[in-house]
């Protein structure tokens, strides 16, 4: 049975305006009891195993190994569900929730395009309305993305408001919401906002962390070690969630160290100088310059470079059972490289944070140890990015070829 926690130490909560607190509490009056429905569960056991492709494969990833001399490693393969991410799993799990709440129409706010892709295909195939909120920068930064939303049927709104990008396109989709709610549902994509938020992004991406359980039992793995990207905590909370309430294996979540540790470079929340504060709608760590202003942060890696975390998250940071670190965009890339020429698997630009940290704690082990990374997603949606910085020449020579005869 799950436990749902509003709060998680001091960070967590519902800091919202009072509009906002009617919707609230009837979702996670909702939440709650499909959770206690074996109906809902099937639905969505059902959903995952014939939409989404679940279970995801479980990899050893021998010539990585063999070529770190270190611990076996491991990938979970989230980048082989539909869409290419983890986050079809979440949105899978909330359009259900919203369909038997009788709504017909979703919002959802994205950045890197990832969980905009992934709702709106959920609701493509469930037949729901969604219009998806987009800083129109990412728009330009994540072209392919908006092109695959267009095509799933979902209207794709540009925020010209701010940085034009992730914070403002949560904040137009807030207000959206607190106008909207008696038809709509507002499908946030990571484990963060106001409760019930980060209990249910936890509970609808468990799935990954308990296939991970069910292999580690089935082959008996020496788990020493599990790894995994942090945007806003998504995907590390899930891959984590089953192992969280006992002491090992260690648990470490990989922050986006962008080009160095200078204000405005990064957005290691953890590592870096996150600070507590109230953000949209919860309390957690988040960026702040000197005059308390959420900061500008960067990361190769669109869905890492956010300046705040899931609550849950920097709460297990505090007490010490997940450890953080941060990697660089160079890090990243070189991690990429490995996995790919090693294992003929290309990360997406997250996931390959994870790579690069898991690496290092690989080396920390012996074989027979085992030491896990959760692939969140796979690297196609990247292509204009990191060819860009790994084949610059022949990629802009295919560009302009392409421009020429289009
Ligand atoms: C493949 C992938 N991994 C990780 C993330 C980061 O999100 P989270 O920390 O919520 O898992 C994103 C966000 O867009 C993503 O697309």
């Amino acid at each position: 049975m799950a436990v749902y926690n509003d709060f998680f130490g001091p960070y967590g909560g519902r800091y919202v305006a009072e509009l906002l607190r009617g919707p609230l509490d009837e979702l996670e009056a909702a939440f709650k009891e499909a959770m206690d429905d074996d109906g809902f569960l099937k639905e969505l056991n059902r959903f995952g195993k014939e939409y989404i492709g679940r279970p995801t494969p479980l990899l050893y990833a021998e010539k990585a190994s063999k070529a770190v001399g270190g611990a076996d490693i491991y990938i979970k393969l989230e980048g082989l569900a539909n869409t290419g991410a983890h986050k079809i799993n979440n949105a899978a799990g909330q359009a259900l929730l919203a369909k038997r709440m009788g709504k017909s129409r979703i919002i959802a706010e994205t950045g890197a395009g990832q969980h905009g892709v992934a709702t709106a295909a959920v609701c493509a195939r469930l037949g729901l309305e969604c219009r998806v909120y987009m800083g129109s920068e990412d728009i330009k930064r994540q072209r392919p993305n908006v092109f695959l939303m267009e095509m799933f049927g979902a209207e794709v709104f540009p925020v010209e408001s701010g940085s034009k990008t992730l914070k403002d396109a949560v904040n137009e989709a807030l207000r959206d919401w607190a106008s909207s709610s008696a038809d709509t549902h507002y499908l946030i994509g990571s484990a963060l906002g106001p409760s019930p938020y980060p209990d249910m992004v936890r509970e609808f991406q468990s799935v990954i962390g308990k296939e991970v359980k069910a292999e580690q039992e089935k082959r008996k793995l020496q788990v020493r070690a599990m790894v995994a990207c942090v945007g806003g905590g998504s995907n590390a909370i899930g891959f984590f969630e089953p192992f969280i309430h006992s002491g090992t294996p260690r648990l470490i979540g990989a922050e986006a160290g962008g080009t160095g540790p200078e204000e405005g470079c990064h957005a290691a929340r953890m590592t870096g100088e996150g600070r507590t504060g109230v953000i949209q709608g919860y309390k957690s760590r988040f960026l702040f310059d000197g005059d308390g202003q959420v900061l500008h942060t960067h990361s190769i890696s669109a869905g890492l470079d956010y300046p705040g975390i899931g609550p849950q998250l920097a709460h297990l940071g505090d007490t010490g059972r997940i450890e953080f670190t941060s990697v660089r965009d160079d890090e990243a890339l070189e991690a990429l490289r490995f996995f790919a020429s090693n294992e003929g698997i290309i990360f997406a630009l997250e996931s390959a944070h994870a790579g690069a940290a898991g690496l290092k704690i690989a080396e920390q082990y012996k074989p027979g140890e085992a030491v896990i990374i959760n692939m969140s997603g796979r690297g196609d949606k990247d292509i204009f990015i990191t060819a860009k910085a790994l084949q610059r020449d022949k990629w802009f020579d295919f560009l302009n070829e392409e421009t020429k005869n289009g």
